[in-house]
């Protein structure tokens, strides 16, 4: 790499690092929460980024979606929340982001996720996709199975913040809200 490729040349202070962390987040989960939190910690902003040309049919609009990440995530300074269409990679480059923030829980999201940050990097080699592993307790969550267990009248607490628990439970019985 030459130094004018280079994002950081050693003058003056370091560049801020602009992650954004992509997803359908139908619902967000207790390790979307996890994963947010690391990654704030770790990047100087971060954009969570809901996908709104889902080919599937939503639980949660994609206003609904938004709303409850960010009432999640108010108090997070540096964690804002938008919405994005089309490839990630144009969204990340017209965002000026440098990193792709994602999780990996099991071995069996490895092979997707890896067929995803190489076609990314083939897209878009100056955009970095960066794995990170949420708490142990939520590799085995997923919003599909947390949709699931919902729509079968299992109890979902635990498996989301309180705040989507209440948004479930306000879109299945909007009659007792
Ligand atoms: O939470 P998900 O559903 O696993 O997120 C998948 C997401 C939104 C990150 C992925 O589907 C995506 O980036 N879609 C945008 C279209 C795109 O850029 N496709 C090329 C990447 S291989």
């Amino acid at each position: 790499m030459t130094d004018s490729e280079s994002a950081f040349d050693g003058n003056g202070p370091m560049p801020e690092i602009l992650a954004i962390y992509p997803g359908s987040f139908d619902p967000m989960t207790n390790g979307h929460l996890d994963l947010i939190e690391r990654g704030c910690r770790l990047f100087d902003r971060l954009i969570v980024a809901v996908l709104t040309n889902l080919d599937k049919e939503p639980f949660f609009t994609v206003a609904e979606r938004v709303e409850m990440l960010a009432a999640v995530t108010s108090k997070m300074e540096n964690v804002s929340v938008d919405t994005f269409s089309g490839l990630l990679v144009d969204y990340a480059r017209y965002k000026r982001a440098e990193v792709i923030l994602r999780g990996v829980r099991a071995f069996s999201d490895y092979e997707y996720e890896l067929q995803m940050a190489l076609m990314n990097r083939k897209l878009e080699p100056k955009v970095e996709t960066v794995f990170l592993m949420p708490q142990e307790e939520y590799s085995y969550l997923s919003s599909r199975m947390v949709r699931e267990i919902f729509k079968l009248g299992g109890p979902v607490k635990g498996l989301v913040p309180p705040l989507v628990e209440e948004w479930l439970h306000r879109k299945a019985f909007p009659q007792v809200s």
